[in-house]
């Protein structure tokens, strides 16, 4: 085996070559398909006198190649591992191959592939050259024109990016069509389809009036749930006219649904390719988590549009450049359509549970990397939603306005062309005035900054001075970092609650009710005057940076800002702080064999928030949610898997018993009569009502869960009983698991839930019933959707039983990775870091995971991608 070569940032150069045009023909058959590729290719003016011509491919099989029509023998192009050279080329001229691929014995999922009957695509990052031999690289934009040709009983839907310009039969039973893209892109932005589907339609007319042809294509089965991805792509174009003034470009917009993808969904020009998770929705099978999924990932999608397309990458280490960007865009897109407060709180919490950790493990890194072996391991949770952060610093220090004139300037300056974050980064300098130069810092630096917070008050002067001190971690590679500019939004809370005007020293008082303060240095004071008695400061607003925040702030503080805080997110965060510190503290108790006990002040004001009167429903759902035991975990320097499991049990069971009237009274009050919507109250008090559920199963019989089960009328009701008996060791969990299954066997949708739910169970037993389940007629190991449904969340939201002392989860983990890393490499690597933290756990279960991780690397014909996991995890 060849070692992996590792692709780095400071070796970029503009590519010698520009492919102006591409004029594909695909010609699908059962057993092989044939691809023949027109490259008009010229010199790029900067390249050097006798440059070459580089293009990728992989697994293709080379029929023919010509130079302007001339056959090339051997010794005119060379054909080297998974690159062809052409030496010297001319200056302008058009190259013609024809391969022959197999996509349909291609479980990689990347490249074109057939799943479930139908043939589609998937190109990015590097997926184009399993189609074709071309520069596949995002700084290579071309015009594309694409003929697709199939059996036409079989495969009666053609499609390809852009407008359709020709269609029509073929001897032997076959058809075409041809498709036209008028926008130049990069290869990783093509896609085609061929296969059997049924097309919902719709229309959306743009601000300038122009009528947009939409065009959902499903299994015939699914054609009744695609109403609310239509819905949403609607509000989505609408939206990014009103917020950013960017309308829709092409007269038709189409989205094809897959059971089969890697990842959630591609935002290929005019033609999206969905994970059919983000597409297919009704009551019945949806939950109202599915809903808002599907609306948020849609939306991403369809903003990619402007930021991703029009405006590209110029190489993969700029992937935040569009992905950080289009996530925070599609993040204020469902803030605005919902509850901005529980967004966000829902963003904090994922950012938490998996990003924290990846930026501190060893596969850290700045979201725009410096290097990497394989580029499908840094679609990250640090690439998108830390990238999607420091946007959102950036619209904090420049304010909405500044923001927009921004995002004008970039999309003026850069439409049609292939660029890097630090364009983006000057464009809202340039257009706000607001210097940026340290900032910048976030795109070079890993690892998530400490903020420690001290506070000291003189009543003498009535002046109250913060001291912050920051801290950004080593990280593999990176050592001794400079402090980065994080912006503190922030608040004073008086005795009553109420807020103190903000004057620092030196500034005419009364100052504003809230600021934003600007760290940039390691050590930062600001003293506040006209403060009579000492407050409770509310600090990083919002979560106004992705940073650990270290506050000596007690418990009663805690208590008053969760009453109190005008910032609905700090309220939130202030609980998650008491719980986090409260089961963390019983963890050290159980070590010392003392006895645990709760708070009473604590519990009192959970009751106070369970019944608040006012306080919207899904924020006293969120407060009164205990931290998960990975998220617990993190906070640990060595995590004691089975400590946090007991003290965060002992800390549910006693505020079940203790509030048992307010769980049953808000339980019966969330209750709703008539039909299913999926708007914000509604799933306001769902996910309250599922929340008193879990609580009231620790204190009730399964058979009042199960009563709950039987009567739900939509999934997500129905969804969150299953989960609460899935945990229960009675014979209802068996009862509710074959029901469940008997109802939904034909929707292989609500079987991924089905699945997880038993994945996630607290039973004895869990692991033993997740491999068994391996073997279930339904689970199917080639498809991404099953293997995250059953395996990802046992090894990422069950530690208790997936770190079991036997080393059995490892090996079901380790197992897996192994299969998968011939069926599908890029969710073998995914599932492989599952042993990334494998560092901050005891002795004993350190040597058992680095165990499996060496049995992977010893694996044969292992994929670069896991490669690359496995031993970075190890150095
Ligand atoms: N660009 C796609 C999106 O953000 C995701 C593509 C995933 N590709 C991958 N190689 N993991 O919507
Ligand atoms: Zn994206």
């Amino acid at each position: 085996m060849t070692e992996p070569v590792e692709t780095h940032l400071k070796d970029y150069k503009r590519p010698d070559f520009n492919v102006e045009t591409v004029e594909l023909h695909a010609d699908i058959f059962e057993t092989e398909t044939f691809v023949t590729a027109s490259l008009g290719v010229k010199k790029s003016p900067e390249a050097a006198d006798g440059a070459s011509f580089l293009l990728d491919g992989r697994e293709l099989e080379l029929l023919s190649i010509e130079l302007d029509g001339r056959t090339l023998t051997d010794g005119e192009y060379t054909l080297e591992g998974e690159v062809l050279t052409l030496q010297a080329p001319p200056d302008v001229f058009c190259l013609t191959t024809k391969v022959k691929i197999h996509p349909e014995t291609n479980t990689s999922l990347e490249g074109l592939y057939l799943a479930d009957g139908t043939f589609l695509t998937q190109c990015e990052a590097e997926g184009f050259r399993r189609i074709t031999f071309f520069p596949d690289r995002p700084d290579v934009m071309s015009s594309y024109r694409c003929t697709v040709s199939a059996d036409k009983e079989k495969y009666p839907v053609l499609l390809a990016n852009g407008n359709l310009v020709d269609e029509g039969e073929l001897p032997g039973g076959r058809h075409f069509a041809t498709w036209e893209d008028p926008h130049k892109k990069p290869s990783y932005l093509f896609a085609m389809v061929a296969g059997d589907l049924a097309c919902r339609e719709d229309t959306f007319t743009t601000a300038s009036g122009r009528e947009v042809a939409l065009k959902f294509h499903v299994d015939h089965q699914d054609a009744d749930k695609c109403g609310h991805a239509i819905e949403s792509l609607k509000k989505s174009m609408a939206w990014d006219e009103q917020t950013f003034g960017l309308e829709y470009d092409l007269d038709i917009y189409m989205v094809v649904a897959t059971h089969s993808f890697n990842a959630g969904a591609m935002e290929n020009k005019g033609l999206n390719v969905f994970n059919s998770k983000y597409v297919l929705a009704k009551p019945e099978t949806a939950t109202d988590t599915d809903f808002q999924g599907i609306e948020g990932v849609i939306g991403h999608e369809y903003f990619h549009n402007w930021t991703g397309n029009r405006v590209t990458l110029c190489n993969w280490f700029q992937l935040s450049l569009k992905e950080g960007l289009t996530v925070f865009r599609d993040q204020e897109f469902s803030s605005d359509m919902g509850s901005r407060a529980v967004k966000r709180i829902a963003d904090v919490r994922g950012l938490r549970a998996s990003q924290f950790p990846e930026d501190a493990g060893p596969m850290a890194h700045p979201i725009r990397p410096e290097s990497y072996i394989e580029m499908n391991n840094f679609y990250t949770a640090t690439v998108y939603n830390k990238g999607a952060e420091v946007i959102r610093m950036i619209h904090t220090f420049l304010g909405p306005e500044g923001f927009r004139k921004g995002m004008d300037l970039y999309v003026a300056r850069h439409d049609g062309s292939a660029v890097a974050c630090e364009d983006f980064v000057a464009a809202m300098e340039d257009a706000s005035g607001v210097d940026l130069s340290r900032f910048r810092l976030w795109y070079s630096q890993a690892g998530t900054p400490t903020v420690t917070v001290t506070r000291a008050f003189d009543a003498e002067t009535s002046r109250y001075t913060l001291t912050f001190t920051q801290k950004v971690p080593d990280t593999p590679g990176q050592a001794n970092k400079k402090a980065m500019q994080i912006p503190v939004r922030m608040g004073l809370l008086g005795g009553n609650g109420a807020p103190i005007p903000l004057t620092l020293e030196g500034e005419a008082s009364p100052g504003p009710l809230e600021r934003v303060l600007s760290l940039s240095s390691a050590l930062e004071s600001f003293t506040f005057t006209g403060v009579e008695k000492e407050p409770v400061p509310s600090l990083f607003r919002g979560f106004s940076a992705p940073v650990n925040q270290v506050t000596d702030l007690t418990e009663a503080e805690l208590i008053f800002l969760l009453a109190h805080d005008q910032d609905s997110f700090n309220r939130w965060d202030a609980a998650q702080q008491l719980y986090a510190n409260t089961i963390l503290g019983m963890v050290a108790d159980l070590e010392k064999g003392e006895p645990l006990a709760l708070s009473t002040d604590l519990v009192a004001a959970v009751q106070k928030t369970l019944t608040h009167p006012t306080l919207d429903k899904a924020l006293i759902a969120q407060a009164l949610t205990l931290p998960s035991e990975t998220e617990l975990g993190d906070r640990m320097a060595e995590i004691d898997v089975d400590g946090i499991h007991a003290a965060r049990e002992f800390v549910a069971d006693t505020l079940a018993v203790a509030l048992k009237e307010g769980w049953r009274s808000v339980y019966e009050a969330c209750k709703e009569d008539g039909p299913y919507c999926p708007d914000t109250q509604s799933m306001a008090k769902r996910r309250l009502k599922g929340l008193c559920l879990s609580y009231l199963s620790r204190v009730e019989s399964p058979a009042f869960v199960m009563d709950a089960f039987a009567s739900a009328a939509n999934m997500t009701d129905e969804l969150a009983a299953l989960t609460v008996l899935a945990g229960m060791d009675a014979p209802e969990s068996d009862e509710a698991m074959d029901r469940f299954y008997g109802a939904w066997k034909g929707d292989t949708l609500v079987l991924d839930k089905w699945f997880t739910a038993q994945s996630l169970s607290n039973r004895p037993g869990t692991l033993e019933r997740v491999a068994t389940l391996m073997d279930h007629p339904d689970f199917d190991i080639k498809n991404p959707n099953k293997v995250r449904a059953l395996i990802g969340a046992f090894c990422q939201a069950n530690p208790w039983h997936f770190h079991r002392l036997d080393g059995k989860g490892y090996d079901l983990l380790a197992d897996t990775v192994i299969a998968l890393n011939t069926i599908n490499p890029s969710i073998a690597a995914r599932m492989a870091s599952g042993f990334n933290r494998w560092k901050r756990y005891d002795e004993k279960r350190q040597g058992l995971m680095k165990a499996r991780l060496e049995r992977i690397k010893g694996t044969e014909n292992l994929a670069n991608g896991v490669f690359e996991i496995v031993s970075k995890a190890l150095a």
